[in-house]
């Protein structure tokens, strides 16, 4: 019944323990569960929900909402703003009817081409904002790129290098052995150039083609490019009951990481191309947990198993560890691993230095992250459990989200302080378990499209950028 979102007559919108001073906006949609809470210096509201299981979100040039909606295909919304956070949907069309795109949407500079994925391959439309509507067949730009388990495949289109769209991919989990060859194309993320594609050019082959960023890297759903510095970031869902040394130490470990990539200008830094550790190496969150955990703290990797040839010392020397770390903020979705007995936040912010682009706390750091959103019961309640999926800013600077398991969309803006920019990067992000997204969905979307639901990891998370000027203490 989660999509039955009450519409009330005068309700204020969600609240932090501080009051933030709103102005009542009517007719709001009320979630059908206890309401997450937002953060000081914060407001939020949902403004959408009965989608089907919303994947990612983007903007057109004309300001309406296109969202992937999981085994279904592509919506498109527009919006009666009324300011702040009061926003009505006041008319929703299917775009694209396509039943195998799950996740990935973006959008070419000019926003004539949308971009979108399925488990096997990218697709392109002539996309015209204006008359809504795509023209002709989809286009395969990229394609192979078919395994099981883990099925996402990210979407960012670069705004530093034009016609460069970033794809990731995932591992196939019962085979992770084949991530530890490149030419898999597994578990990594790869660039293409699409500038160069003529009428006659065949698909990219995504094990063969492109420029890998970096691989050895479980799921990295969230992907985001800094809007000053062009650098390359993205958000990795670790592995799910990682032992040590045949030792449990899954509640509080791998921690999540923040990985750099580089850049995409053709300068290039230690970090791009390089192997991120998995499936051997994993990024230590509690140390004390860890047994044999000589020289091992957070921003350090540990070995899963050790033997002669392979210890945490070979981890350091031969895989690249987390990043960390302003006044750039960088927004994440860390859903909670479900891996774990208690869930973490939906979403909080990592903020990034403004002179060196970089993330402000050190790799070390155990509180980069501030809570933005959060639900405040962390156990999972039947199918009413937000899972944010992916974010993205629209041009008034408000951060929207879309929740794939309760098939909504929430958008948030910053009380405290003054203005702030548009985020250069659209957002990306994450998943929900296919049977937890599907059983919990009110109107039957799990059984939609199997592919959809098929080893879509819970973990994920998604990643925007923003570009401003704002220290990170209000958040
Ligand atoms: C719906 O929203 C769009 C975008 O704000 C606006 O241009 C349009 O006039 C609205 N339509 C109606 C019927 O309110
Ligand atoms: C890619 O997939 C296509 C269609 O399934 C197939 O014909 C082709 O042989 C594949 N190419 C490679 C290199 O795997
Ligand atoms: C990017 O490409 C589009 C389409 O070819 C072009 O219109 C636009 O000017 C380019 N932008 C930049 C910054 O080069
Ligand atoms: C893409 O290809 C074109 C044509 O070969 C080239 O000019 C451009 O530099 C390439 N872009 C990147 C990012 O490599
Ligand atoms: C486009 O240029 C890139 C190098 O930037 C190259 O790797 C790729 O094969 C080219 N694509 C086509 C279709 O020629
Ligand atoms: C690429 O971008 C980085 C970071 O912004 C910059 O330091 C470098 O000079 C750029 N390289 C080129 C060739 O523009
Ligand atoms: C050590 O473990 C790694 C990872 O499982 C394995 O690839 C390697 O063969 C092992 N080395 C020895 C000597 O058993």
């Amino acid at each position: 019944m989660k999509n039955a979102v009450a519409q009330s007559a005068l309700a204020a919108g969600l609240y932090t323990a501080a009051v933030v001073a709103q102005t009542t906006c009517s007719n709001i949609l009320v979630p059908a569960y206890s309401a997450p809470v937002v953060a000081s210096g914060w407001q939020a509201q949902l403004v959408a929900g009965g989608l089907t299981k919303p994947r990612s979100i983007a903007f057109d040039s004309t300001g309406a909402l296109l969202v992937v909606e999981s085994g279904k295909g592509i919506s498109r919304h527009r919006f009666t703003d009324n300011g702040g956070t009061c926003l009505f949907s006041n008319h929703s069309h299917m775009l694209v009817e396509m039943t195998t795109l799950n996740h990935g949407l973006a959008l070419s500079d000019d926003g004539n081409t949308l971009y979108a994925s399925s488990a096997e391959a990218v697709f392109a439309w002539t996309y015209d904002a204006k008359g809504a509507s795509v023209s002709g067949q989809p286009r395969t730009l990229i394609a192979n790129m078919s395994n099981s388990d883990l099925v996402t495949r990210t979407l960012l289109m670069s705004k530093k290098q034009n016609g460069t769209l970033l794809v990731s991919r995932g591992s196939a989990e019962q085979h992770s052995a084949q991530t530890e060859v490149v030419t898999s194309g597994l578990s990594q993320i790869r660039a293409f150039n699409l500038t160069n594609l003529t009428s006659n050019s065949k698909p990219y082959v995504f094990s063969n083609d492109g420029l890998v960023l970096g691989w050895g890297l479980r799921n990295s759903v969230g992907v985001g490019e800094h809007p000053v510095t062009g650098g390359i970031y993205a958000v990795e869902n670790s592995v799910d009951g990682v032992q040590r040394n045949g030792k449990d130490v899954h509640e509080n470990n791998p921690g999540e990481e923040l990985n750099f990539f580089g850049y995409l200008n053709g300068t290039t830094t230690a970090n791009q191309g390089k192997n991120f550790g998995y499936p051997h190496c994993f990024a230590v969150w509690e140390a004390s947990e860890i047994p044999d955990n000589d020289g091992l703290g957070i921003g350090k990797q540990f070995a899963v198993l050790e033997n002669s040839t392979l210890r945490d010392e070979t981890c350091a020397e031969k895989y690249v560890p987390p990043v960390l770390g302003g006044r750039e903020t960088a927004y994440v979705t860390f859903r909670g691993s479900f891996d774990r007995s208690s869930r973490r936040l939906p979403r909080g912010s990592i903020a990034f230095n403004a002179a060196t682009g970089e993330p402000v706390a050190a790799a070390d750091s155990n509180n980069a992250l501030t809570d933005v959103l959060t639900q405040p019961r962390p156990h999972r309640l039947s199918g009413q459990v937000l899972q944010a999926s992916r974010l993205a800013f629209d041009s008034a600077g408000r951060l929207w989200m879309s929740s794939d398991s309760t098939g909504e969309i929430y958008v948030l803006q910053r009380t405290g302080g003054g203005g702030w920019q548009v985020c250069a990067a659209p957002a990306s992000g994450g998943g929900g378990s296919g049977g937890g997204a599907g059983s919990g969905n009110g109107n039957g979307n799990g059984g939609g499209n199997k592919n959809a639901a098929v080893g879509v990891d819970e973990g994920d998370d998604g990643i925007c950028m923003e570009r401003g000027g704002r220290s990170h203490s209000y958040l």
